[in-house]
């Protein structure tokens, strides 16, 4: 059988990743979010994962009411598909599924009757994407709701949300049971949100890394860790603590 050639041109040089890097919030999916539009788009984003030093990604398409209303069967479905793309063509990525949920009140029940995926598939976490502006009250009983059955709601690129600016509500949300995503470019960046990261890590609040992809260019699936901040490498290498462990399954 000819050997498949993608169609989609990877970037010659490409930023470095921690080796054995988990990236748990990126859009590799095809056509199913404003992530990459084609299967070959896709591959070839795992490849620049791969070939930076990733070795875990779990794709987090969006899910957001009205806009993108992906369904977990079709992420699952598409997952599985790049998946078998992957595998053909040698690229070493164990990949899993998740999303990126919008903070939405019936996030709980749509997570019990499997319309929506938890973090990796594995039923022991949630990437939550807040508003931009503070998020409405009903958080509170929302992550009431998971916490009893046992889900944890990670906040997803949590530099990027009104945790950032207000320290009481990152205390009320931690003290809740969540925990934090942050997206690596962020790390590279100097200033008062840096330090609040930090402060973060510090308090064990920060639970896993995301490159939060989207294409090859501007939003490129790379780990970047500066190499000097060795706690933040420790845990974009780390297992994250919502996985099963040893967690090699895809899809
Ligand atoms: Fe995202």
């Amino acid at each position: 059988m000819a050997k498949h050639i993608p169609m989609v041109r990877t970037p010659a040089v490409a930023p470095l990743a921690p080796a054995g890097a988990w990236d748990c919030h990126c859009h590799i999916l095809p056509d199913l979010d404003d992530g990459p539009r084609t299967m070959d788009e896709a591959v070839a984003m795992v490849r620049m994962a791969a070939e930076s030093g990733t070795r875990t990604m779990i794709a987090t398409p969006h899910h957001i009411v009205g806009l993108y209303p992906t369904r977990a069967a079709e992420v699952l479905e598409r997952l599985g598909e790049l998946n078998r793309r992957c595998t053909g063509e040698g690229i070493a990525m164990n990949l899993l599924a998740g999303q990126e949920l919008a903070l939405s009140p019936d996030i709980p029940a749509r997570l019990a009757s499997s319309e929506l995926l938890s973090l990796g598939n594995a039923g022991r976490a949630v990437l939550i994407e807040l508003p931009p502006l503070d998020p409405p009250p009903f958080w509170r009983h929302t992550f009431f709701e998971l916490r009893v059955r046992g889900i944890t709601p990670v906040i997803a690129h949590a530099e990027r949300t009104a945790l950032v600016s207000n320290a009481e509500l990152a205390a009320e949300m931690a003290a809740a049971g969540a925990t934090f995503q942050v997206n690596t470019p962020a790390l590279s960046r100097a200033g008062g949100s840096r330090r609040v990261m930090d402060g973060w890590l510090r308090r064990g609040w920060v639970a896993c890394l995301g490159s939060d992809a989207h294409d090859l260019r501007r939003r490129p699936p790379v780990l970047a860790v500066p190499a000097a901040q060795q706690a933040w490498l420790d845990i974009s290498r780390a297992q994250p603590p919502f996985l099963h462990p040893g967690s090699t399954v895809s899809a």
